[in-house]
């Protein structure tokens, strides 16, 4: 009897298989013939446009435009910003377009999505916004924009990922595939090594070719190579002393060579700076904004080019026919979605994203969760309590529909039963310092005294404090490491004021904030984190949400920690560069990698977020003790909720080779999952580690080498707090 189930089990199991693969055949077969019919037409297209009409398809037409052909009814290749939602129509020289029917959601900024360690949001985020850029007929978003965070200062750390490679792959993937699935094109961004703003359009980086292969280029190769991005953007810099934009080693060799991208390199507006040598080298559409457009590289000049035999046609065939892949991908696609705006469902992925990336930093006193039946009044201070994120800054962001502030978050959930006063406490004004922003003040007595007589007659402070949008923005770094806006003095005073007082910093990036985790009791990390950000803000607050959020970048305890500033600064070579040239002398040892190899005490570290609970890890195993090279490594664990609440853990896997025969940083995220554990209950966690993903970039033989030997797996809460540990071989 038995004999007879598992037979006829195994027997089914077989005929499941084999209609599966009938399937998966048919499938790609159909792919296949799809792929087979857009090459026809693409190729078609190209035998009936003139020189002339090509090369008006390879430059922009308008801020966000590039042409199309009128006569063989291409439409125009119309891009939009990202990453934090689907910028606002503008005009030429970049004013608003004052439509009324260009408002967006606007979704948390990229090192928020980063700091909820779940890709599937990451799906979510690229998806809604691909639904609101089809319905205003985008066919390439700005998006998504994941360069290393190398160092806290960098202007734009707040729209990028984070300090590792290995997550930002994985929000990357799905990030592309959540857009693309719209059929807008992701325009991944910005390729390659764009770490910092302060001299971006001329700065030269040098850097060792292991660290390019193994830290700055694996998010942008897996949304290559796995997500299928179908368009890319260069960076504006210069990459050992050729721009990006016309770096045959970057585009040529790696990108289309190596990785066989398939769709079209975009250059970062105003980005190009010559026609041959970027023609030649990679280059397909040059994008920039001031009109006469006639004059750009790739357009007379190019035709000129063409002429002089110095571009040959060919070239230019094959960057038109990129661009024609993308386009029958994307506006040009069957089955275009209608795409939809401001959703009910876009605004619960905003929130999403938003709730689950705030991070828990200290919670000492257990001030936290609030307990609402015993608090009855609170003074809110600071002024990132009622200002907006959306807009700020220089760089891209979103005429928000709507975006609910702290207070009003507060207000929202709290104002029918505790009395919530306001006081604003500081001015969140700064001041450029050619490419650099520092803040235009310091601490505002008069501000001050008011939030401290608010704190003082409320049974609770809570302060919002930290970056905003103006602050940290596109096209300039930070100047120093310090809270801006003489925020240290109100934190202090208000603190004084009254024991029982949260900070909230909200901010895109690392500050100091050592002096509050010294002195203060309760800390939460909070981002610009889009039109919900209140109300996820509250929920996380009152205990709606038990926070999950971890920290997707190391914060040094002081700059000269960090490995940008951890070098003789007096030459300022590895930061913000010395001639133009930065040095990227920390090679492979980027964020919690140098850290932890030199053994530096970090203020927060990478991977650091609490829970209103409490996780117990056990049971570290894997499938087996010996693996070879093709195989993957599985681990598994048991990860108990201790405490009282439901909560949501990301349990990391960082793995470490013992005995070395080359430099290796001392461990190296190469495995994540989150789950969600009811309160009392175990969850058994597995996370896969493919063999190969332990190789290092050999750069003798310019290969992947997976060293044999032996690895120890380190399961943790956070890249420092380890609370297991295994050990494999590799053959
Ligand atoms: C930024 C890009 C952006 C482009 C268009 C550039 O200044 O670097 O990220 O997509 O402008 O707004």
């Amino acid at each position: 009897m038995i004999n007879k189930t598992i037979m006829k089990s195994k027997f089914s199991g077989r005929i499941f298989c084999g209609i599966l693969m009938l399937a998966l055949c048919g499938q790609a077969n159909a792919q296949t013939k799809a792929e087979q019919a857009t090459e026809a037409k693409i190729n078609s297209v190209i035998k009936q446009l003139t020189l002339q009409e090509k090369i008006a398809m390879l430059h922009a037409s308008g801020v966000f435009s590039a042409a199309g052909n009128k006569r063989l009814g291409i439409p125009d290749l119309m891009t939009d910003d990202g990453p934090l939602g689907v910028r606002e129509a503008v005009k030429e020289g970049w004013g608003s377009a004052n439509l009324t029917t260009d408002s967006a959601t606007f979704f948390p900024n990229g090192s928020a999505l980063a700091a909820t360690w779940n890709p599937e949001l990451a799906y979510r985020f690229g998806h809604d916004m691909g639904e609101e850029a089809r319905a205003r007929n985008i066919t390439v978003m700005l998006a998504p924009a994941f360069n290393i965070c190398r160092m806290p200062l960098c202007g734009r750390t707040y729209e990028y990922y984070s300090e590792d490679p290995f997550l930002n792959s994985r929000l990357a993937v799905q990030s592309v595939e959540g857009l693309q699935s719209q059929h807008v094109a992701a325009c991944v961004k910005h390729f390659a090594v764009n770490n910092q703003e302060i001299e971006r359009d001329r700065v030269s980086v040098n850097i060792d070719e292991r660290a390019l292969r193994e830290i700055y280029l694996p998010a942008f190769k897996a949304a290559i190579t796995e997500g299928n991005a179908w368009t890319i953007m260069s960076a504006y810099n210069k990459l050992r002393g050729t721009y990006c934009s016309e770096n045959d080693y970057l585009l040529n060799t790696i990108l289309k060579g190596e990785w066989k991208f398939k769709g079209a390199v975009i250059s970062d507006w105003g980005g190009v700076h010559s026609t041959v040598a970027a023609a030649n080298h990679g280059m397909d559409l040059e994008m920039g904004s001031p009109p006469p457009y006639n004059t750009y590289y790739f357009a007379d000049k190019l035709l000129d080019s063409v002429k002089a035999g110095k571009v040959s046609e060919k070239t230019i065939d094959e960057k038109v026919h990129r661009i024609l892949w993308v386009m029958y991908h994307t506006t040009m696609s069957d089955n275009l979605p209608a795409g939809s705006i401001n959703t009910p469902a876009h605004s619960k992925t905003a929130y999403d994203i938003a709730a689950e990336s705030i991070v828990l930093l200290k919670n000492d006193k257990n001030l936290l969760p609030l307990n609402t039946s015993a608090i009855k009044s609170i003074a809110v201070i600071g002024d990132n309590a009622t200002r907006t994120f959306h807009l700020g800054g220089f760089g891209a962001g979103v005429k928000a529909r709507y975006e609910v502030t702290a207070l009003a978050g507060l207000q929202n959930r709290l104002g029918k039963t505790i009395d919530i006063k306001y006081a604003q406490g500081y001015t969140g004004d700064y001041k450029a310092f050619g490419m650099v922003n520092s803040p235009s003040h310091g601490p505002d007595s008069a501000l001050i005294a008011q939030a401290v007589a608010t704190a003082k007659s409320t049974d609770m402070a809570i302060l919002f404090i930290g970056g905003n949008r103006d602050f940290e923005s596109e096209s300039r770094d930070r100047k120093d490491f310090g809270l801006p806006f003489g925020e240290q003095v109100l934190v202090d005073a208000v603190t004084a004021a009254n024991p029982n007082t949260i900070v909230v910093v909200v901010g895109g990036a690392p500050y100091d904030i050592g002096q509050i985790k010294k002195n203060n009791s309760t800390i939460v990390w909070s981002w610009y984190n889009g039109s919900e950000n209140g109300n996820a803000l509250a929920d996380v607050l009152t205990g709606k949400i038990n926070p999950s959020g971890k920290m997707p970048f190391t914060f040094p305890a002081q700059l000269q920690d960090s490995p940008a500033f951890a070098f003789d600064t007096h030459d300022l070579a590895a930061y913000p560069g010395n001639k133009l040239t930065v040095d990227y002398k920390e090679g492979i040892l980027v964020g919690y990698r140098w850290f932890d190899t030199k053994k530096i005490e970090p203020l927060y570290c990478f991977g650091y977020g609490l829970s209103y609970t409490d996780y117990k890890y056990s049971d570290l195993v894997t499938s087996k003790k010996s693996y070879t090279a093709n195989e993957t490594i599985t681990a598994t664990l048991k990860v108990a909720n201790t405490g009282k609440y439901a909560g949501k853990e990301t349990v990391q896997l960082y793995v470490s080779k013992t005995g070395s025969l080359v430099d290796r940083a001392d461990k190296e995220l190469k495995a994540f999952k989150k789950v969600e554990i009811a309160a009392g209950q175990t969850a058994t966690v597995t996370l896969n580690i493919p063999v190969k993903d332990l190789a290092y970039y050999d750069v003798k033989t310019s290969k992947w080498v997976v060293e044999p030997g032996k690895y120890k797996l380190l399961a943790g809460t956070s890249s420092r707090n380890i609370e297991q540990d295994g050990e494999i071989t590799v053959q």
